[in-house]
C-alpha cells in the first residue's frame, strides 16, 4: 500500500475526532491560552500541566492582566514547572502583546521573545489556522516511524527535512486539527516505549512497524555529559528572614537570587552531602553550612521565610529550606 499524505491525514483526523482529550486550552481558540499552554507543555506532560494551567489562568485571565502583574507573582505561579527564564520571557512578551495586540502569523510571532519556530508554528496554526507544521518531540517520533526515517533530528539539516514533512501535513487539512492530532497521537499512542500500535490510525502504513524497528526510531540524541557541582549554601536566619544574594558563580538559575555560599565544579560526587538535585545536565550536591553568627553585608537581600517562593520558586531552594527544618 502506498502511503500518501492526503490518506494518512484523513485517517489521522478521523482518529483525532474520536480520541482527542478534553483540555482547558482546547475549549476555544483564545491565542493567549494556547500560547501559555504551549510554553508549559515544552517542559512537561499534558497531565502535569493542566493544574498549573488552570491556576495560572485563574490568576491571570487575560494577557493584559498578566502584563500588569508583578514579576514575583508570575514566578510564584510558575513554581514547580522549572525553567524560570520561560516565565520571565513570558511576562515580558505579555507586556509587548498588551500594547500591540496578539500577532496572528508565525512570521510575526517568531519575532517575540520566547517564541522559537515550535511555539510560533503551534500558536499560528492552533489559534489562527495558519498552515505551518509543528515539529516537537511527538511529531518527530510519529513521522520518523511512519516513514522509517533514521534522521539525526537534532542537527539542523535533518530537522529541516522533518519540518518540511510537517509543513506538508499541516497543508493537508485544517492546520489546527492536523497539528494537534499529530501531537496527540505521539503523546497517547505512538509513545517512546511500548507504543499502542493496535490503536494507531496508521497501523497499516507504518514503515517502522513493518520493519520491526519501532523502538529504534527516532534515533536518540547523543546525551550531554553531566556536570557535577558542589554548592555550600550558608543559611543565615534572622527574625523569620533569610539572607539571599544575587547569583554569581552558579551555573543554573542565572537571573535569580540564591543563598550566599560557594559553587564549585567537581569531577566526581563528594563523599558527604545533605542532598542532591538535578537541573538540566547539572547534578548539584548540596552541603548546607550552618552559620553561627549572621553576617552583615550590603549585598544581602533579606527575605521573609514565607515569601521565599515569590523570589526564588525553584525546588532547589525549597529542598534546602526543608532540609534545614528537618535537621
Ligand atoms: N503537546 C504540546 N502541545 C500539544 C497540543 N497542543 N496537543 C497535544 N499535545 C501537545
Amino acid at each position: 500500500m502506498k502511503t500518501t499524505i492526503p490518506r494518512i491525514s484523513k485517517s489521522l483526523l478521523l482518529w483525532y475526532a474520536e480520541n482527542k482529550r478534553v483540555l482547558p486550552w482546547r475549549a476555544n481558540k483564545n491565542p493567549y491560552f494556547i500560547w501559555i499552554s504551549e510554553i508549559m507543555l515544552q517542559q512537561t506532560t499534558v497531565t502535569a500541566v493542566v493544574p498549573y494551567f488552570d491556576r495560572f489562568i485563574a490568576t491571570f485571565p487575560t494577557v493584559e492582566i498578566l502584563a500588569a502583574a508583578p514579576q514575583e507573582k508570575v514566578l510564584e505561579m510558575w513554581a514547580g514547572l522549572g525553567y524560570y527564564s520561560r516565565a520571565r520571557n513570558l511576562h515580558q512578551t505579555a507586556q509587548q502583546i498588551a500594547k500591540t495586540g496578539f500577532p496572528k502569523t508565525a512570521k510575526e510571532l517568531i519575532q517575540l521573545k520566547g517564541f522559537g519556530p515550535y511555539t510560533s508554528h503551534a500558536v499560528a496554526s492552533i489559534a489562527f489556522d495558519e498552515a505551518v507544521g509543528v515539529l516537537d518531540g511527538n511529531v518527530i517520533r510519529i513521522l520518523s516511524r511512519l516513514f522509517s526515517i533514521p534522521s539525526k533530528w537534532w542537527a539542523s539539516k535533518d530537522k529541516g527535512e522533518l519540518q518540511s514533512l510537517a509543513h506538508l501535513m499541516a497543508q493537508s487539512g485544517p492546520p489546527s486539527e492536523v497539528n494537534q492530532a499529530m501531537m496527540e497521537l505521539g503523546a497517547t499512542v505512538c509513545t517512546t516505549h511500548k507504543p499502542l500500535c493496535v490503536r494507531c490510525p496508521w497501523v497499516k502504513d507504518c514503515q517502522a512497524l513493518k520493519l520491526d524497528i519501532i523502538e529504534k526510531l527516532p534515533l536518540s540524541k547523543p546525551k550531554r555529559r553531566h556536570e557535577f557541582w558542589i554548592w555550600q549554601p550558608e543559611l543565615q536566619l534572622q527574625k523569620n528572614q533569610v539572607a539571599f544574594v544575587k547569583n554569581h558563580g552558579a551555573p543554573i538559575l542565572k537571573k535569580m537570587i540564591l543563598f550566599p555560599g560557594s559553587w564549585k565544579k567537581s569531577i566526581q560526587k563528594p563523599k558527604k552531602f545533605d542532598f542532591s538535585h538535578s537541573i538540566t545536565h547539572h547534578k548539584i550536591y548540596v552541603q548546607i553550612q550552618k552559620v553561627r553568627s549572621v553576617k552583615k553585608r550590603d549585598d544581602y537581600l533579606w527575605v521573609q521565610l514565607n515569601e521565599v517562593r515569590q523570589h526564588n520558586p525553584s525546588s532547589l531552594i525549597e529542598k534546602t529550606l526543608n532540609h534545614l527544618a528537618k535537621s
